[in-house]
């Protein structure tokens, strides 16, 4: 259910919220990031801070403004939509403690009260029912412990254990929430690559490499190129997942040396 700032005063909402603006800021996350957080967005963001898809998989740049992105989308949803749950994971804890530090922020700027989990300081639980957790990767055991998510994000998605990505698909399943992953790449392999390769056509795509961003400038990529080469520089910043980077072999030498002329010498499992 949708709830505007301005009914709910009750709830300890703010007082001084423009009902119209309200409706805008409730319909346009774009221009709720705009006017009530003061931050404008760039082009990739507004497209997927506007997009109703179910499964997004935004694959990035470093530096391109994922975790900014992934905040404000937790931020519309919780406040905007009564009883959301909304899970953020990210793949360490000080990446998520960081992401959570970021939407605190904004919470903190729209004037909400809010209660603070203490025994993590990793949750926020609004007035209107609606809670925002932010949650390390490797923690699969305790995602399976929550039910009906609104929707989870999952910032730099390339470093989250697949076990976690695992055991958040099927409750998705029941509550129809929204999934989405963030993420520069890191090597061909793993659930990113797995969805952005062959994921179905239910997965909105988004590629945004340096070039997107305006915040980036051309002369300092091409000192990262010389100082990084140009494996790991596609990959940083041009969304090439390339191969692992800490791969012993490469995937380009490995698909060349399976022929489909040699017969495999076992069949099936051994007895
Ligand atoms: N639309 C925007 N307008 C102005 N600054 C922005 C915008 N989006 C992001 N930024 C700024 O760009 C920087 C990088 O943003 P952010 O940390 O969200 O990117 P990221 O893709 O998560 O980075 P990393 O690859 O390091 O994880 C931050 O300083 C952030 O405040
Ligand atoms: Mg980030």
């Amino acid at each position: 259910m949708l709830v505007l700032l301005s009914r709910a005063r009750s709830q300890g909402m703010p007082m001084h919220v423009d009902r119209r603006a309200d409706l805008r800021h409730a319909l346009d996350p774009v221009a709720f990031a705009a006017e009530r957080l003061g931050i404008v967005v760039d082009d990739w963001q507004a497209r997927f801070l506007r997009s109703q898809a179910a499964r997004r998989i935004v694959l990035t740049s470093r530096q391109s403004g994922k975790s900014t992105t992934a905040a404000i989308a937790a931020v519309h949803r919780a406040i905007f939509f009564a009883e959301s749950l909304v899970l953020v994971v990210s793949p360490s804890l000080r990446q998520s403690s960081l992401l959570f530090e970021k939407i605190a922020a904004h919470v903190s700027r729209l004037g909400l009260h809010t209660d603070l989990s203490e025994e993590n300081r990793s949750s926020l639980t609004f007035a209107n029912g609606s809670r925002v957790v932010s949650l390390p990767g490797g923690s699969e055991e305790t995602i399976r412990g929550y039910s009906g998510v609104a929707l989870v994000l999952e910032d730099e998605a390339a470093w989250v254990p697949d076990a976690t990505f695992h055991a958040v698909t099927p409750m998705l399943a029941v509550s129809r929430g929204s999934l989405v992953l963030l993420s520069t790449p890191c090597g061909a392999r793993g659930h990113l690559f797995d969805v952005w390769s062959r994921g179905g056509r239910e997965w909105e795509r988004y590629k945004i490499t340096a070039d997107d961003v305006p915040r980036i400038p051309r002369d300092f990529l091409e000192q990262e190129r010389k100082l990084k080469g140009d494996r790991i520089w596609l990959q940083e910043y041009f969304c090439e997942f390339g191969d692992a980077v800490d791969a012993f072999f490469s995937a380009d030498a490995v698909h060349g040396a399976i022929s489909p002329d040699v017969e495999p010498l076992f069949f099936g499992s051994p007895s």
